[in-house]
């Protein structure tokens, strides 16, 4: 994999808002934790290949609320070491618990994240119909529900 040099975000452009959108359709949550979370990004060389958001939500609970990949990077581990990094982040902030939830037709994000240790914990019924105004379809399922994963860390 291609080194990745990992920082704080220093300016929310429009590159930075393209890959929080890929996780995220809607600008205006996405700018709702963006106010209250820590954005990192990830670079290559040159160019921005990730981003994450991590929320504290609860006393030593910590969520990341977006993770995206350059769709032109997607499956070379990026996304896999980004969680790494998150998980280690929400440490050094005095976490013990991280969560992330994502949608139910979201399959291959289930997979990475079970793949990271991360367990099932809950579903947040029609949660997507109720906070997005769009219907979403992904592989060909509608996305309703949040599930909602956690690992120890
Ligand atoms: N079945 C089994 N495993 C799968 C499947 C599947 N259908 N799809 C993907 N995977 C696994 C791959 O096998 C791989 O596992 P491995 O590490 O054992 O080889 C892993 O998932 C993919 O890992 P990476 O290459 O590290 O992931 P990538 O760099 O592509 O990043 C991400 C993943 C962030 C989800 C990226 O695809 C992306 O940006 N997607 C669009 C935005 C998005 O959906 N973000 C998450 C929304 S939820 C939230 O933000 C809280």
């Amino acid at each position: 994999m291609q080194k990745l040099s990992i920082r704080k975000a220093a300016e929310r452009d429009e590159a930075l808002y393209e890959l929080l959108l890929l996780a995220d359709p809607s600008r205006e949550i996405v700018d709702d934790y963006l106010a209250r979370g820590e954005c990192y990004t990830a670079w290559t060389s040159d160019e921005l290949a990730g981003v994450y958001v991590l929320l504290k939500t609860r006393p030593k609970t910590v969520e990341i609320v977006n993770i995206a990949v350059n769709e032109s990077m997607q499956n070379n581990g990026i996304g896999r070491r980004l969680i790494e990094e998150a998980m280690n982040k929400a440490k050094q902030m005095g976490a013990a618990t991280i969560e992330i939830g994502t949608g139910n037709s979201s399959i291959g994000q289930l997979a990475l994240y079970q793949k990271c240790g991360f367990r099932l914990q809950a579903i947040d019924h029609d949660f997507f119909i109720r906070h997005y105004e769009e219907e979403i379809f992904e592989n060909g399922i509608q996305c309703r529900d949040m599930v909602r994963l956690y690992a120890d860390i």
